[in-house]
């Protein structure tokens, strides 16, 4: 099949967004505490990093207001969602706002930093190094600890082409 493609200078950000978007996923939240007060973002730029030693790593902007704290605590949580979780994903990408009102969460057993109710996986993790990533910050953590959902019917949150979907089917091997 041919697919035709709309170009055009990497300059137009719009483009750079629309062309990005293309680009599918998982979506996570980032989690931590402050003075027992819990902190989080939405964030798709997630990605495995390193077996040996076991290391994760995402982008975040250099404006969050959530990643100012969570550096500071130095160790977070990464909840991977599950497809009954698009208001959670909403909710944390509403920087400024009381994003917590309503999300049931339990204490990580290693970090105390927020595990939500019903996701998929997640991850206990202490930030290794940031790099350099333009308005973004690079962000590798090594991973402390983990644990994902047992029942087989559980499915991820997807984010493709600025919309959430889920998956029609798991695919066969
Ligand atoms: C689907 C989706 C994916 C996102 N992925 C990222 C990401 O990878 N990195 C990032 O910094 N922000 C990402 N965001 C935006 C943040 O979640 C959003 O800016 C949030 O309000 C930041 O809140 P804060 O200021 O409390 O940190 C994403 C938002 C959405 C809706």
């Amino acid at each position: 099949m041919t697919v035709s493609h709309a170009t055009g200078p990497v300059t137009d950000p719009s483009l750079f967004t629309a062309v990005l978007s293309h680009f599918a996923s998982g979506l996570t939240v980032i989690s931590s505490t402050s003075e027992g007060q819990p902190v989080g973002l939405t964030c798709q730029s997630f990605f495995s990093l390193s077996l040996d030693p076991p290391m994760v790593a995402f982008s975040v902007a250099r404006r969050s207001k959530s990643f100012a704290v969570i550096r500071r605590t130095g160790d977070f949580v990464v909840n991977v969602l599950s497809a009954e979780q698009r208001d959670v994903s909403a909710a944390m990408a509403r920087s400024g706002t009381d994003k917590w009102s309503g999300v049931r969460w339990e204490q990580g057993e290693l970090t105390g930093h927020p595990v939500i109710d019903g996701t998929l996986a997640h991850l206990e993790c202490r930030i290794a190094a940031e790099y350099d990533g333009g308005d973004h910050v690079i962000v590798t953590a090594h991973v402390l600890g983990l644990g994902h959902a047992t029942h087989e019917t559980a499915r991820p949150l997807l984010f493709y082409r600025s919309g959430y979907h889920g998956l029609a089917e798991h695919a066969h091997a």
